[in-house]
């Protein structure tokens, strides 16, 4: 347990010894941290439920927290997916089916060689952090261990959120109602009356996978979104040039235009007029939706208003008959094993520096916790590497005052911009978001060169760290 190789120079720590790290989850955010503590020398054990790396994209993940479904295909193209120095295999297509991505996460941890850190089937049941600092952490096995620092990442889609309240008579309705969580193809819905709720990616492919075998689908909506083809000029269209550089109000007007030119306006297909310009929600993004809709096989709706038996009405006043609803209503934000006055996201809201620090909490950070317009994986891999960074003296924090500042300027521009709703509590700009960290990367190294590479004080091992 706990070993680290000798195999990186670093500015800081030299003289003290690294801080011992427990990282939550090894998906594909926990394994980006893995492999920048182990590159560091920095020792750590990494907890994974399931007996494999790649959570949400191993399909039946023997964790029970996939959500993946039998025909999941990535909906952000291969090269916004890969990790900067780990490119996917080049026989993989633009969007690769869920397995190939599972299998690239696999290849990650062997071609890096920190398989050995990782602890599978092994959960962490709660952490608590101590007067001193030092983590205390409580494993499913009945183990205890001590750390000088947590990483959690364990994941953002996996906790479903069901409409809250429930629709007034759907406890009257005698057919199936389910979370998209649960979906895992469409023989359920073959020669059914099938009502998909929802405006997201996961109502998109559920809808039309069950266009194909229902006697009718519904697909329906509380507020209209803009419907991202997968490609445009041929090119998948999150690798159309996207510059950090060029004002965002700029980029918003170019590229709404173009999905404008190239799909149509949402209403003119039927589907409600989006209440908000590109950009100002997470992307939906189909390339197969609008088809089905033009070929009948799927008929928007408004939001669902009540049920009466297997009768659903909408807002509009119009009613259908329903066998099957399908609540494709998002997911919470939760960290079963921290306690709730330490931490938690009430309303899917936890203010961090930049998605990762607290600055209340200076030993605890998160990896992948964000909704980029854009991949995860590069941002989690470039968090990792910041973080670890921070344990070794190498990235100096501004002060807390100032993280609580922009924090708080971060939030007022997050509501500014975004439609309200529990979706839109941690987004980013993918290209955005790089440029800015790589940024403040390069301050704190200089604030750290200042300061002469010190580590940080709350990630010091302790003698209760030193001893397990
Ligand atoms: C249907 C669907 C499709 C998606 N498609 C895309 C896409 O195309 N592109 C994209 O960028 N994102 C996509 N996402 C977002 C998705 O969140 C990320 O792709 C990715 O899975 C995030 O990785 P993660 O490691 O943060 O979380 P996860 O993949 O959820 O992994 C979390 C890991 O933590 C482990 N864990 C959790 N709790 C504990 C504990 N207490 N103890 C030990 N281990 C624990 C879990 O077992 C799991 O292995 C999609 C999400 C969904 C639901
Ligand atoms: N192929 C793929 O790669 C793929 C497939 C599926 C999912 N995903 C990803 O998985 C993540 C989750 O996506 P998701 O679609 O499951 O969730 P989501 O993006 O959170 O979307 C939830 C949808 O449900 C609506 N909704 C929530 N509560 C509602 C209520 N009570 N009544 C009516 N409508 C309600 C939301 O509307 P409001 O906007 O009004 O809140 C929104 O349209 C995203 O990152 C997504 O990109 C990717």
């Amino acid at each position: 347990m706990l070993q680290a190789p000798e195999n990186r120079e670093s500015h800081g720590g030299s003289g003290t010894e690294p801080p011992a790290v427990c990282v939550i989850g090894a998906g594909s955010s926990g394994i980006a941290a893995a492999k920048a503590l182990y590159e560091r020398g920095i020792p750590f054990d990494c907890f994974e439920k399931s007996d494999r790396v790649g959570g949400n994209w191993v399909f039946a993940n023997k964790n029970g927290m996939s959500a993946a479904y039998r025909d999941l295909f990535i909906n952000t193209s291969r090269p916004r997916m890969e990790y900067s120095d780990f490119p996917m295999p080049a026989d993989y297509p633009d969007f690769p089916h869920h397995s190939q991505i599972a299998a690239y996460f696999e290849k990650y941890v062997d071609h890096f060689g920190f398989r050995e850190r990782i602890v599978f089937e092994t959960g962490v049941q709660h952490a608590s952090r101590g007067a001193d600092g030092v983590w205390t952490v409580e494993l499913d096995t009945g183990e205890t261990r001590s750390y000088d620092a947590l990483i959690v990442a364990n994941g953002h889609h996996w906790n479903p959120r069901w409409p809250e309240p429930a629709f007034p008579g759907s406890e009257t309705f005698p057919g199936t109602q389910m979370h998209a969580h649960s979906y895992i193809d469409n023989s359920i819905f073959a020669g059914k009356r099938v009502v998909v709720l929802g405006m997201g990616n996961s109502a998109m492919d559920i809808a039309v996978e069950s266009s194909y075998v229902a006697e009718r689908t519904y697909l329906a909506a509380r507020q209209g979104v803009w419907i991202v083809p997968k490609y445009i000029f041929g090119k998948p269209v999150d690798q159309l040039r996207n510059d950090p550089r060029v004002p965002f109000k700029i980029r918003q007007r170019f590229t709404q235009q173009l999905i404008k030119t190239y799909a149509g306006a949402p209403e003119t297909h039927g589907l409600p007029k989006p209440n908000h310009r590109f950009g100002e929600a997470h992307p939906t993004v189909s390339g197969r939706i609008l088809d089905r809709i033009q070929h009948g096989t799927i008929a928007p709706k408004p939001n669902i208003e009540s049920f009466s038996g297997s009768e659903v009405r909408f807002v509009d006043g119009t009613t259908a008959e329903a066998d099957v609803v399908v609540y494709c209503t998002g997911y919470k934000i939760t960290f079963p094993f921290l306690d709730e006055q330490l931490i938690s996201a009430p309303e899917n809201r936890i203010e961090l520096f930049r998605r990762v620090f607290d600055p209340d909490i200076p030993n605890l950070f998160f990896i992948g916790l964000l909704q980029p317009l854009g991949a995860i994986m590069p941002l989690s891999e470039a968090q990792g590497a910041w973080v670890a960074d921070h344990l070794l003296g190498d990235y100096e924090l501004p002060s807390a005052a100032e993280m609580r500042a922009d924090i708080a300027a971060d939030q007022a521009a997050m509501r500014r911009r975004y439609v309200a709703s529990k979706r839109h509590t941690i987004q980013v700009d993918f290209d955005d978001y790089l440029h800015d960290l790589a940024k403040e990367r390069r301050a704190g190294a200089e604030r750290a060169r200042a300061n002469g590479y010190r580590p940080p004080a709350a990630c010091r091992p302790s003698a209760a760290t030193a001893a397990s």
